[in-house]
């Protein structure tokens, strides 16, 4: 096991912002945190690797508990911290080279492999650039090749992707399904929920410092949100709540971009058009982010 947590909270004066949690990290997986802002995400990756003190609970890392064994846990630990806190006036190598013998990586290794991983994160052209001048995404994934140096069992994402453009969302993505299918454990949290569903074998949905589900993708897609999505004009309102009045197997949802409907199969979508006329912009089959939306409270209600 790579992480156990049993009943874990983490109190910060008398506001609870971990609240008695038990999940577990198995070996090889890549497991998802997902949650709103606030959620304790980040609370939690902190207490993982020792910056943060638990208040209660159990918790291991590779069997050592972080409060003790801190040390142990950061060497085979590497984190993509949700800020960079990179030292921004140095150049690409020098810092890396400093965090090199940080961790302890002997003298004659360092070099060869700071510009390897500059290479696979394709910075190799920047290596003696300052940091300060790098844009965001470059920064991103020079936090990435920090977090590889120590050539990590266990690799923890805090978002890793927020805030990039799509090119290097995916170019990171790549890198991450590689460093998985080489057997490297992976915990993600992420606000992008088709980061999650492509990457995360297992996730849970966080919030108020509390597990509220727990399952693969599909699997919670299956349980929470089954069926498909038909995004209709604001404008059909009227029409909608007639209807789904008549049908109640359709479950409602409004915001500014649209008025959702779910339902068990698409015909139920596609005969709204062809029998009432009404012209949908888009049907889709529901996906992480519906069930997102309806654990963390902005749920498709079943009463509209
Ligand atoms: N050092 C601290 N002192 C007091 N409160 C804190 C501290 N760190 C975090 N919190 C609070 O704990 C709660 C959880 O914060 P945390 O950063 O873990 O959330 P998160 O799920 O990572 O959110 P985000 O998605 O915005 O990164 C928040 O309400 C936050 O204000
Ligand atoms: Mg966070």
């Amino acid at each position: 096991m790579m992480i156990t947590a049993k009943s874990l909270t983490k109190n910060f004066g008398n506001f609870t912002a971990v609240d008695h949690i038990d999940l577990n990290v198995h070996q090889g997986e890549c497991f998802g945190l997902l949650g709103p802002n606030g959620a304790g995400k980040s609370t939690f990756i902190s207490m993982t690797y020792g910056t943060v003190q638990r208040s209660g609970g159990e918790l291991l890392v590779f069997g050592h508990d972080p409060k003790t064994h801190s040390r142990d846990i950061k060497k085979r630990l590497g984190v993509v911290t949700q800020d960079n806190a990179l030292d921004e006036s140095l150049t690409v190598l020098e810092n890396m080279l400093i965090y090199s013998s940080f961790i302890g990586i002997p003298r004659h290794e360092r070099k060869k492999r700071v510009l390897d991983l500059l290479d696979y994160m394709n910075l190799t052209h920047k290596k003696d650039t300052k940091i300060i001048t790098l844009s965001g995404g470059m920064k991103r994934r020079l936090v990435f090749v920090r977090a590889l140096l120590g050539q990590p069992e266990l690799l923890i994402l805090d978002e890793p992707t927020t805030g990039l453009d799509p090119a290097i969302r995916h170019l990171l993505w790549g890198k991450v399904k590689e460093l998985h299918q080489q057997g490297t454990s992976i915990v993600l949290t992420t606000h992008y929920m088709h980061e999650a569903e492509v990457l995360c074998d297992r996730l849970v949905i966080m919030n108020n410092g509390k597990i509220s589900a727990e399952g693969s993708p599909r699997d919670m897609i299956h349980k929470h949100t089954p069926g498909y999505i038909g995004i209709f004009p604001l404008e059909d309102r009227e029409k909608i709540h007639k209807l789904t009045s008549q049908i109640n197997s359709f479950k409602v949802h409004e915001d500014s971009s649209g008025i959702y409907l779910r339902a068990a199969t698409l015909e139920e979508l596609t005969s709204l058009h062809s029998q009432h006329g009404m012209n949908p912009l888009q049907i889709r089959p529901s996906n992480l982010e519906d069930v997102f939306l309806k654990l963390t409270g902005q749920e498709l209600s079943d009463d509209a």
